[in-house]
């Protein structure tokens, strides 16, 4: 593979061939190499190891005047702009723009070198305004909506003088009970690449200098989100082959999109701690990916190395991280403490510090950082960030069930009941710091402003217990808010048990035996266990924790305002026993055709372990149906498709039903007999389309050697000659398909 401007040739080798495939990638920081070696030339080297320490200012316990001599030293490199280890919950203070222009004017005016500080915070799935949490958003099956909303968050973060941010979260996870799964993409490596692109391309844009451009960071690199049993911070086993095509896709997009900056995560895999690792650091992330930014730790996790028993000390820890690849330290004060001396001392060479400095200071003026050093507001419009706020989380929200009650008129009488009608902190999500409860509509006034006649009977839990309550007499329909605390979600907010909890279970059994029309409104940030629930409740519009609009958007949706058109990018199992349940797995031998848990053989004696909702499912208020899909060609030469050429696979969407409505088709591709085996379907392909309804729409997708290959165990890419099923429809169960061979 060589660069040829911002281009990346990528070589293939197979056996006795190989092809090229020409790639456009984002921001190429090596051009800025020769001006930063200028600069390291000219440094000391505890000016060096200063670029490489990133502090909190909590840590100087607001003695000041300390803060500003060590800065002026030359001490710095970063500032992150938090306050706690777990910011992702604790309560954090906005940031103060002009305090930190204050600190940024001692690094660029009065230390030596007057290199800027780079400010990063986590500015995950908003700001002021707060978008739907990234494993929502990632149900809108809408890249163009969710890089829009990630350009908002950026515009909104610089307004604070914010550079930098900590997201896109891309921890690939198949088990709900981590609390930190809603903050990435879900269960599928595909979408989780699509997002990766659409996120890092909406946070830098196309010129990280902009003044509306905050530099992005793929973050947990690796393996994070495979933490065994949802614990947090937890072990890893993780296959090669598991890593390359499950766990590697979205950080691979994530650096083709040009991302600044990678986060090495805390777990080990297999054994070695992922930030001591130069197997993931460098000949992964560097070598194979081509990742050219800088490397941060995330926070202390340095020092983590000796308490994992992979250091002895804070200096080796020190020593490991850096000849890892770990550039920049987070909080932990290691790299500060023991480089200069371990450099001295002949233990570690300079030239590692210098390289470590170079990657930090070449994104630094890729950002313009060195012209541009100080926090400015930039212009954006509130509103129109509310309205995609708005439209991102209607369009994530998931219409599970339906038997017709859907949609609400406005002039019913309503009772409106749950824990969920006044809440409003949770409806922003876990990762929120700067958005504000108190400016979250409640689910009570969403519904209120809706209704054109209609009443509501509003109860809490305990009213709803007496069956002669005017709730249960007087109203047409009942409503039930339910869902999961942002506080079960989360970093180091797992949970054991992902069912609703006992009042609530209580709440939907009372309910049913009332035998009024209920319709459940789940407000939660992971994919809950719904037996037993399911199947007592009319319809369940999944509302997740969406963010700002989260109330707004789902009273549209339940008043027909909006047709749903969320899809789960993750699966729904029926209970906890049931995880891991994902849908790209490979096949079992007994019996050959069970797939998704499906086979009586391998099914548990006590429960049906198919999914609640598979991957990819959604309902509407409209119907669609497909035709079954058409292909160019029925093969195509190995030759042909190593040197580019791809084919043509398309199909039919008919709007059969009343109301238009979006509908995101699916392809899904399964390689039949290959030398590892293959995902008895792996998505490699979605396109989101506005169908009005007696209408009919074609969706085609071009099929090449990208959606065919597959990753082997030296991470080489692969594609194999036979049979290739491909499936389009509406979820990933679809049956609807044709074959293609390659020869
Ligand atoms: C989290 C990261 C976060 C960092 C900085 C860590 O504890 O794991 O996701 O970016 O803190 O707040």
């Amino acid at each position: 593979m060589f660069l040829l401007k911002n281009h990346l040739i990528y070589f293939i080798i197979n056996k006795d061939n190989y092809f090229f495939i020409l790639e456009v990638v984002g921001i190429m920081y090596k051009q800025f190499e020769e001006r930063a070696e200028k600069i390291i030339s000219q440094m000391t080297l505890k000016e060096k190891v200063g670029q490489l320490n990133q502090i909190t200012i909590t840590s100087f316990k607001n003695d000041f005047d300390s803060l500003k001599s060590f800065i002026r030293e030359g001490n710095v490199g970063s500032i992150i702009l938090a306050s706690s280890a777990t910011a992702g919950n604790d309560p954090q203070g906005h940031v103060n723009m002009e305090f930190y222009n204050e600190l940024q004017k001692i690094a660029v005016e009065e230390s030596r070198m007057k290199i800027p500080m780079i400010y990063g915070r986590d500015v995950i799935h908003g700001h002021r305004t707060v978008y739907p949490l990234p494993l929502a958003s990632a149900a809108a099956f809408n890249d163009s909506l969710v890089e829009k909303c990630y350009h908002n968050i950026a515009e909104e973060a610089v307004s604070d003088g914010i550079r930098w941010t900590f997201s896109p979260m891309l921890d690939l996870c198949h088990d709900p009970r981590w609390g930190r799964m809603v903050e990435g993409p879900g269960e599928d490596p595909y979408v989780g690449a699509r997002v990766a692109e659409a996120c890092v391309k909406g946070f830098q844009g196309d010129d990280l200098t902009a003044k509306d451009s905050i530099v992005a960071c793929a973050k947990h690199y690796l393996g994070y989100g495979a933490s065994e049993g949802g614990r947090d911070y937890f072990r890893t086993e993780i296959s090669d082959t598991t890593l390359y095509n499950t766990i590697v896709p979205a950080f691979r997009a994530a650096v083709k999109a040009g991302v600044g900056t990678v986060m090495s995560s805390f777990n080990d895999i297999n054994g070695t701690p992922v930030t001591g690792s130069k197997k993931y650091l460098s000949d992964i992330l560097r070598d194979k990916l081509k990742f050219e930014g800088f490397v941060v730790s995330d926070w202390a996790a340095v020092e983590q190395l000796a308490r994992q028993g992979y250091a002895e000390d804070r200096a080796d820890c020190t020593k490991k991280a850096l000849e890892a690849g770990l550039d920049l330290d987070m909080c932990d004060k290691c790299y500060i403490e023991n480089l200069e001396k371990l450099v001295l001392d002949g233990k570690v060479s300079e030239s590692t510090v210098d390289l470590a400095v170079k990657r930090i200071l070449c994104v630094k003026l890729a950002m313009g950082l060195f012209d541009r050093p100080y926090g400015e507001k930039v212009d954006y419009d509130r509103a129109e960030h509310l309205a995609d706020a708005k439209a991102l989380a209607a369009e994530s929200m998931v219409l599970l069930k339906n038997n017709g009650v859907l949609p609400l008129k406005k002039d019913a009488n309503i009772g409106l009941v749950g824990p969920f009608v006044t809440e409003r902190r949770s409806l922003l999500g876990t990762w929120t710091l700067d958005g504000s409860a108190d400016e979250t509509p409640n689910f009570l006034e969403a519904m209120k402003s809706k209704l054109r006649g209609g009443k509501l009977f509003c109860r809490d839990l305990s009213g709803i217990f007496d069956n002669s309550s005017t709730i249960n007499y007087k109203s047409d329909v009942v409503v039930l808010a339910l869902g999961e605390s942002y506080l079960t979600t989360g970093e180091a907010y797992s949970v054991s048990d992902i069912s609703l909890s006992k009042d609530q279970l209580e709440l939907v059994d009372k309910m049913h035996s009332m035998g009024k029309k209920t319709v459940g409104v789940i407000f939660s940030a992971r994919p809950m266990a719904l037996e037993g629930v399911a199947d007592k409740l009319d319809a369940i519009v999944y509302a997740w924790h969406s963010g700002s609009e989260t109330a707004n958007a789902a009273a549209d949706i339940l008043f027909g305002d909006t047709v749903p058109s969320g899809k789960t990018a993750v699966t729904f199992p029926r209970k906890t026993g049931h995880i891991p349940l994902y849908y790209n797995i490979t096949a079992s031998g007994r019996p050959v055709d069970g797939y998704y848990g499906v086979n009586p053989q391998n099914n548990y004696v006590d429960s049906v372990a198919t999914p609640m909702y598979p991957f990819g499912y959604g309902l509407s208020y409209t119907s669609f149906e497909y035709s079954a899909p058409k292909c160019d060609t029925t093969e195509i030469e190995y030759n042909d498709l190593l040197n580019g050429k791809s084919f043509t696979v398309s199909v039919d969407v008919a709007n059969v039903g009343d109301y238009d409505g979006k509908e995101t088709v699916q392809l899904y591709i399964r390689d039949k007999v290959a030398s590892i085996m293959r995902p008895i379907r792996e998505l490699k392909g979605y396109e989101k389309v506005l169908i009005e309804k007696g209408t009919t729409k074609t969706v085609s997708f071009s099929v090449g050697a990208e959606s065919l290959g597959f990753y082997n165990e030296n991470g080489d890419y692969v594609i194999e000659k036979g049979e290739f099923e491909i499936f389009v429809g509406a979820n990933c169960l679809t049956e609807n398909k044709i074959t293609v061979r390659v020869k």
